[in-house]
């Protein structure tokens, strides 16, 4: 009964990583901190341990997830490494970077994870904390952020609790996430490297270890789109959301970013500045405990000021662009 069950709080300890660990070997659902998000962990390989995961979120369709590991060596006996996929890996990892890669034939992710499909996406998180669970666990650990489907990401333990407490047995407390956006995804297939998801790394620093630019998925009429977890509106406050808002409607909870301050901003019910600098890392840090901030004034309308494109700014843009669309 998932229902009544009490989640426990784990301290971010070796006592915690190892209970963690214990948790997850046992198919119980542990949400732990990595440097983007919070995920939802279950061990990878057990379909009934991942389809806790869906139940506890609430999620309305099996997407494929991704199972984290912590070191190369083991991600590489899940997925078949390319050159693309290695020179990548050996840049980036740990850190914010998802590979979509084919699977390996000693794979241990199981369908469900993998939603079917015969390719996989691997990360080894920059997190330490997150990689000291991976390695107590000893398996393959899918993680989708660790929120009720179609709400915004938790970048803290209290976030996770206000989504899912009674609905998983632990959450490890690491404190605030320091990255805030999910990771950057990148599909190597057959072909060159495609960007799935724009992410925490920035796509600039992935162009320059490729020594060229980053293909985009290819949508063909009435295709499935290659990244199905990719639904346009997914990270959804309650509120509306209007972006690029160059001046403030009466009563709108406002969500600033640098010194430039909008038209009728004493007007507003809230206002919260991602980085009063105009520091993109700062702001991405900031960018879902704000929006839930915000989301919590009970304003109707979440108006956004104008957030440059570069580095994490794509990454930024996405999350909001999705928090804006229909519903
Ligand atoms: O930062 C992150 O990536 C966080 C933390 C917890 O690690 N995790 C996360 O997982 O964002 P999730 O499940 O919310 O996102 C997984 C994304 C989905 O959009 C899904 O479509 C895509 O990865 N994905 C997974 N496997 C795939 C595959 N084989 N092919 C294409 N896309 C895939
Ligand atoms: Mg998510």
């Amino acid at each position: 009964d998932r229902g009544s069950m009490p989640t426990r709080r784990l301290t971010a300890d070796d006592a915690g990583v190892q209970e963690a660990g214990a948790l997850l070997r046992a198919g119980k659902l542990v949400a732990i901190p990595t440097e983007t998000v919070y995920g939802l962990g279950a061990d990878a390989g057990d379909p009934v341990a991942v389809a806790g995961i869906y139940a506890a979120k609430a999620r309305p369709r099996f997407n494929p997830l991704i199972a984290h590991l912590p070191d190369l060596a083991s991600a590489r006996r899940e997925g078949v490494f390319g050159e693309d996929a290695l020179t990548l890996a050996r840049a980036f990892w740990p850190g914010p970077l998802t590979l979509v890669v084919p699977v390996a034939r000693t794979g241990r992710v199981c369908d469900l994870a993998r939603a079917g499909l015969e390719s996989v996406a691997l990360r080894v998180p920059g997190s330490a904390l997150a990689r000291a669970v991976l390695t107590a666990a000893g398996c393959p650990v899918a993680a989708p952020s660790a929120n009720r489907s179609g709400r915004v990401s938790p970048t803290q333990a209290e976030h996770v609790l206000g989504d899912l407490d009674g609905r998983i047995a632990a959450v490890l407390d690491g404190g605030p996430c320091p990255v805030g956006v999910e990771s950057t995804i990148v599909a190597c297939l057959d072909g060159p490297p495609v960007l799935l998801r724009p992410g925490g790394l920035p796509r600039d620093a992935i162009e320059t270890v490729l020594g060229g630019d980053l293909a985009l998925p290819e949508a063909p009429d009435g295709a499935a789109p290659i990244s199905p977890g990719l639904l346009a509106s997914h990270y959804a406050p309650r509120a509306a959301v209007r972006l690029d808002a160059a001046e403030i409607r009466p009563g709108e909870a406002v969500l600033l970013f640098g010194p430039a301050m909008p038209e009728g901003l004493d007007r507003a019910a809230i206002a919260v500045n991602l980085s009063p600098a105009g520091d993109l890392a700062e702001a991405a840090a900031h960018l879902f405990a704000d929006l839930r901030r915000l989301d919590a004034s009970g304003a109707a309308t979440i108006a956004v000021a104008p957030i440059p494109e570069a580095g994490l700014g794509e990454a930024i843009r996405d999350r909001l662009a999705r928090a804006a669309a229909p519903r």
